[in-house]
């Protein structure tokens, strides 16, 4: 079987069998594909939830809610699953040890993005599309509009991490 050589400046040479060689590059495409779907989620429903809040009008919002939840469900929880699912498959196959410097701290601040997302952004998330199930006249009232600044700066604080994690798994720290 030809034996080929993944060569990344910074990371230990690796020697693999042509199959494992392509299972490892579709594990990557996949880590990769979800890291794009993640952080283009994360920072383009930022932006579009953002305007939707400008126009004010409930009814506006009230369907911009409903998005957020429904690319939650299809783009960020995706995303994950593909870099979680990608990345561990690369490093079971290679035996690279999870504890390396830009492994390890990527891992770190992965998790760090996960426990903002999970503790504080879905309950803002939670309780604005319980008021927009109920959103009456034309106002979305002052709760909505204080929760939607709160929203937008813990998701603006929770793309740090990731970017933090792209450059450290693209550089490779030791
Ligand atoms: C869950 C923990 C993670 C594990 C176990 C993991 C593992 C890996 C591994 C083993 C590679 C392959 C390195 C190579 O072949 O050169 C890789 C590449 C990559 N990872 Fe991760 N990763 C994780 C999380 C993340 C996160 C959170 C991001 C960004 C949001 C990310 C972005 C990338 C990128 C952009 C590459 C391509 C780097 C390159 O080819 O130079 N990873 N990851």
């Amino acid at each position: 079987m030809t034996e080929r050589v993944s060569a990344n400046p910074g990371r230990e040479l690796h020697t693999v069998g042509t199959t494992r060689l392509m299972n490892y590059d579709i594990a990557k495409f996949l880590h990769i594909t979800g890291v794009a779907m993640l952080m283009g989620n994360i920072t383009v429903t930022a932006i579009w939830k953002f305007y939707a809040d400008r126009d004010g009008r409930p009814s506006v919002l009230a369907f911009a809610q409903k998005l957020v939840t429904y690319t939650d469900w299809s783009m960020t929880v995706w995303g994950v699953v593909l870099i979680m699912g990608g990345g561990y498959y690369m490093v079971l196959k290679t035996g690279m040890p999870l504890t390396q410097g830009w492994l390890l701290w990527s891992q770190i601040h992965f998790v760090l993005a996960g426990l903002i997302w999970l503790f504080l952004i879905v309950p803002i998330q939670i309780k604005q599309a319980r008021l927009a199930r109920g959103f009456a006249g034309s106002d979305v009232g002052d709760e909505y509009r204080a929760l939607s600044r709160r929203w937008l700066t813990w998701g603006l604080i929770s793309t740090v991490p990731p970017v933090v994690a792209t450059w450290l798994m693209v550089a490779k720290p030791a």
